[in-house]
Parts: C-alpha cells; sequence; structure tokens
C-alpha cells in the first residue's frame, strides 16, 4: 500500500458535499504519481472559499467591475514629480530623507515574481528572460543588482522578500540556489510563495480538470502577497531586520526604482500608509491601471476594469481625465501592512473570464477558443482605499519604466522595446557625466554598480566618447574604447 490506492473517506466526502466528485473521474487510471498530487490539491482546496468563489462568479458573470457612475467623482490625484522644485517638498530634502532610511537600513523589497509569463509566450519564471543588451542579464540578475548597488553606496542591505507561485517557485528558488542569490547576502532573501485558486467552469462553477490528474488551479494574483508574506513570516522577517518601509516591484521591468531616494523621501516625510509610482498616461489604450482620487481616498482602477469612454476623456488642456498610470511600484508603511494583513477583507476578488483547457468526460483535453472558464485574483493595490495617507509621485517613463509583457515582434512592450529602453537610459545617465557615445551601438550599465550619474563620474573622464558595444561598470575606469577628447 503506498498511500494513495484509496481516497481518503474526509476528502471524498467534502467534495460530494461540494457537488465536486466528478475530479476524481479518472482515479482508477492514475498512475501513484497523479493520484498524490490530485488528493494534494484536493486537499488544499478551502471548501468554504470555493463556494464563495462560486458565489461571486455568478453574480458577477458578464459585469464590469467598474461602471462611469462609480467613477463619476473621481479625479487624478494631486502628484508630486521626481526633480521638480514645484513640489509642496523639496526634492533636495526627500533625497536626504531617502538616503538617510537607506543608511539605516530601514527600507525592505517585495519582488512579485509569480505570474506566468503567458503574454510573453514563456512558460517558466519571467524573472529568467535575458534582458540586458550586452551582458544578457536576465530580469531577476539585472534588478537583484539595483539591490546590489543600493548597499554598495549606503553599505546596508535591503532586505528582499520575493513572491513566487507553483508557476515559478521550484525554478526560481533552484535559479537563486545556482547564482549564489545574484551577490545579494542570503539572509536578506526571503522566498515565498502565493496560493492558488481554482479556475471554475464559467457556465457550471464546476473545477476544472487540467489534465486527468490536476485540477486547474492559477494564482490568486500579487495581492496574495498579503497574506502569502504574512503566513510565511515574512512581515516579521522585515520587522527582524529592523525594516520600516517595504516597496513592492514588479519582475517584469528592468527599469523599474523601486530604491528611488527621492521616492522613498515623498514617502516618508509624508509619513504616508502607501506611496506609489505613476507616469503620465498619453493614450487611452495604454494598459496600465489609473490612479484615481475621491473623497479624500484614492484607489488604482485597472485598465481592463475602465470603460473605453472613461479611459479616452480628455480635460480642456487636452490631458487624459485619468492619466495617473500606475507602474505598479508601491511603498508600504510595515505597520499599514501588519493592519491589513491582519483583516480578512483587506482584497476583494477581481474576477477574469480566461480561455482554461480541460479534460472533457471522454479523456481529450479541450482548449477552447473563446473564455470558458473564470480564475479569481486580488490585486494589491486595493489596500490604497485603506490608506490614510497616500502619496503619487509622478516618474519619467523613459528613466523607470520598460515593462516586458510581450513577445519578440510585438508592437509595444516586446524584448527588443525593453532593450532600446535600457540602452537609451545608458545613454542619457553617461551624457549626464560628460560621456558621449557613438550612434547605435549597444550599451549597457552595470545595474549592480551604477545607481546614477555620480557613479559613472567616479569611474570614466568626463569627455570621454564610448565607440563600440559594451558592459560599463564602476569598478572599472577602463570601461572605454576611446579616451577623454
Ligand atoms: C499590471 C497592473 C497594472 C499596471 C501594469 C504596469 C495588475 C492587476 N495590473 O498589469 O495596473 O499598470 O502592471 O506594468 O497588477 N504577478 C504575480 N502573481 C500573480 C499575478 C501577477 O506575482 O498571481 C506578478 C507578475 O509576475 C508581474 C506582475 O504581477 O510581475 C504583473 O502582472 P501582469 O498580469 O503582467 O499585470 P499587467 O496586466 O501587466
Amino acid at each position: 500500500m503506498n498511500g494513495v490506492d484509496r481516497i481518503p473517506a474526509q476528502l471524498a466526502e467534502a467534495l460530494h458535499g461540494a457537488g465536486q466528485s466528478h475530479v476524481l473521474r479518472f482515479w482508477d487510471r492514475l498512475d501513484a504519481a497523479d493520484r498524490g498530487q490530485l488528493l494534494g490539491q484536493i486537499s488544499l482546496i478551502d471548501w468554504h472559499q470555493f463556494a464563495n468563489l462560486k458565489r461571486l462568479a455568478a453574480a458577477g458573470a458578464g459585469r464590469s467591475a467598474t461602471s462611469p457612475d462609480d467613477l463619476s467623482h473621481a479625479s487624478t490625484p494631486a502628484t508630486m514629480r521626481l526633480r521638480d522644485a514645484a513640489n509642496p517638498v523639496s526634492p533636495s530634502l526627500a533625497i536626504a530623507a531617502g538616503e538617510q532610511a537607506l543608511r539605516t537600513g530601514r527600507i525592505g523589497a517585495i519582488l512579485v515574481a509569480g505570474g506566468q509569463g503567458t503574454r510573453l509566450g514563456c512558460a517558466g519564471p519571467k524573472g529568467l528572460y535575458p534582458v540586458g543588451p550586452v551582458s544578457k542579464a536576465n530580469l531577476f540578475q539585472y534588478l537583484f543588482g539595483k539591490l546590489r548597488a543600493v548597499r554598495r553606496r549606503f553599505g546596508r542591505d535591503v532586505p528582499l522578500a520575493i513572491m513566487t507561485s507553483s508557476a515559478t517557485d521550484a525554478e526560481t528558488r533552484q535559479f537563486l540556489h545556482e547564482h549564489a542569490c545574484c551577490g545579494l547576502s542570503p539572509d536578506c532573501v526571503h522566498v515565498f510563495r502565493q496560493h492558488d485558486l481554482p479556475a471554475i467552469d464559467a457556465e457550471t462553477g464546476a473545477l476544472l480538470l487540467d489534465s486527468p490528474g490536476r485540477i486547474a488551479m492559477a494564482p490568486d494574483g500579487h495581492g496574495g502577497m498579503l497574506v502569502g508574506l504574512a503566513e510565511s513570516g515574512g512581515l516579521d522577517w522585515f520587522a527582524r531586520h529592523g525594516v520600516e518601509e517595504i516597496v513592492s516591484f514588479q519582475v517584469d521591468n528592468p527599469l523599474a526604482m523601486p530604491l528611488d531616494r527621492e521616492f522613498l523621501g515623498y514617502h516618508l516625510l509624508a509619513a504616508a500608509d502607501i506611496s506609489t509610482q505613476v507616469v503620465r498616461k498619453q493614450e487611452p489604450g495604454e494598459r496600465v491601471g489609473v490612479v484615481v482620487a475621491e473623497n479624500g481616498r484614492h484607489r488604482v482602477v485597472e485598465y481592463s476594469d475602465l470603460p473605453a469612454a472613461l479611459a479616452a476623456e480628455r480635460l480642456p488642456d487636452g490631458r487624459l481625465r485619468f492619466d495617473a498610470g500606475s507602474i505598479a511600484i508601491h511603498a508600504f508603511s510595515r505597520r499599514f501592512l501588519e493592519r491589513a494583513a491582519g483583516r480578512s477583507d483587506s482584497l476583494p476578488l477581481h474576477l477574469a473570464f480566461k480561455v482554461v483547457p480541460f479534460v472533457d468526460e471522454e479523456g481529450r483535453r479541450i482548449t477552447p477558443r473563446s473564455p470558458n472558464a473564470i480564475k479569481f485574483e486580488r490585486f494589491i493595490f486595493d489596500l490604497m482605499p485603506l490608506a490614510e495617507r497616500v502619496r503619487v509621485v509622478e516618474i519619467d517613463p523613459a528613466e523607470g519604466f520598460a515593462p516586458l509583457k510581450n513577445p519578440p515582434g510585438a508592437p509595444a512592450d516586446a524584448p527588443e522595446h525593453v532593450r532600446a529602453a535600457i540602452v537609451g537610459h545608458a545613454v542619457r545617465l553617461l551624457a549626464k557625466a560628460g560621456v558621449s557615445v557613438a550612434e547605435g551601438i549597444d550599451l549597457e550599465l552595470d545595474s549592480g554598480t551604477i545607481i546614477d550619474e555620480s557613479d559613472i563620474e567616479a569611474a570614466i573622464p568626463s569627455g570621454t566618447r564610448i565607440d563600440r558595444p559594451q558592459l560599463i561598470s564602476a569598478h572599472a575606469s577602463t570601461a572605454t574604447s576611446g579616451g577623454p577628447s
């Protein structure tokens, strides 16, 4: 007896009670591994929650989460702009406050890396996708470099929690192990896994089988970070490291500046519960959520939930009425996150109609042409309405937003756009340091040693010209092929 010959009575009863016994339809032909997998999945299903999902799906079918009426009193909130002397708080004060917090180890970070690269067309973790134009560094390596650069400058580690999912966990852990955490101190890295939720048949509310021995499940959205972090002891872990503010950022944006000193400074000086980075949305079709304010509260309306007419509405000065495009970089006070994690109703579930391949009664795997199932996700930005104080900080997309969403050849957010953005960013930073670059060459700044032009100034003489592709590191003072002219 290997422990999976029989279906434990408790599980069989639970399935029967929920009307989901069909997931055992192929039991007799499953091998031991598949039986074990299936029983493992069934034992993890919270049946009370499943009943809720079914109710939600039945109530929400076909409805958009946001109606134009919902937004009739909403507007774009006041924003601070990086390096804008007109801000109510001076940039230099903010920079000093941000630096002080980094120097005293009060800042931590969460990287959300649980999503599947479905749109990008890659099965494994998106973090393994190479983006470095010269180094070929993948997203993990590129982004972790930024934390090393902060440690190099301020002398303190930035404790980093990495959220994985069932789809990305094993490969991510293996990568971190094989690459010695990419140079981050291992005791300052905490990996935790978000939960999965079942995808259910949109018509019947039934569980779907992805294969005869596997129920179709999907990660519970990046909002899963709240519960996942708390359950894994991550909030206490941050507290033990002395972290007071935690910035979350997405694995798909190599230009992300979660640890920008000025951004952190505005957050700290306002004693904000949440601060968030936005880019000015120019066109209605840009696939970014928008931050809106209403009755003194802030929230993000996801792009898929914003009715087209409202997305296109413009103010008399020509700007979009809702143009504070969220780039999903949020600074949270740790205490705010702790309070939110203590409430069961902090984050609502969002429904998405999706194509989910399934196994039919005869055991054939069907991939429907149109959406057949409902997936459920929580979004971390839904914490915003719970916050008393929110700071919205606008950044220049050329400096901090180059998301990798689509496969090569796509009109936007494809790998070639991301690499071009990395090169463009490098060229501008070099120019600030008095270094010129020949037209059209690939160039990359080592994210592990260069934060801004001051790191370049210390390594390369002003007046230098670069005329061949290279990776420029602040360690190397000979990173150039030309010389001061
Ligand atoms: C997301 C934001 C959108 C924002 C845009 C900026 C949501 C719902 N939307 O859109 O408001 O303007 O990014 O680029 O967040 N992830 C997980 N676990 C999950 C699902 C996602 O860790 O269960 C991670 C992904 O790895 C990725 C990030 O969350 O890093 C964004 O997910 P994605 O589904 O690509 O969101 P977008 O539609 O691009």
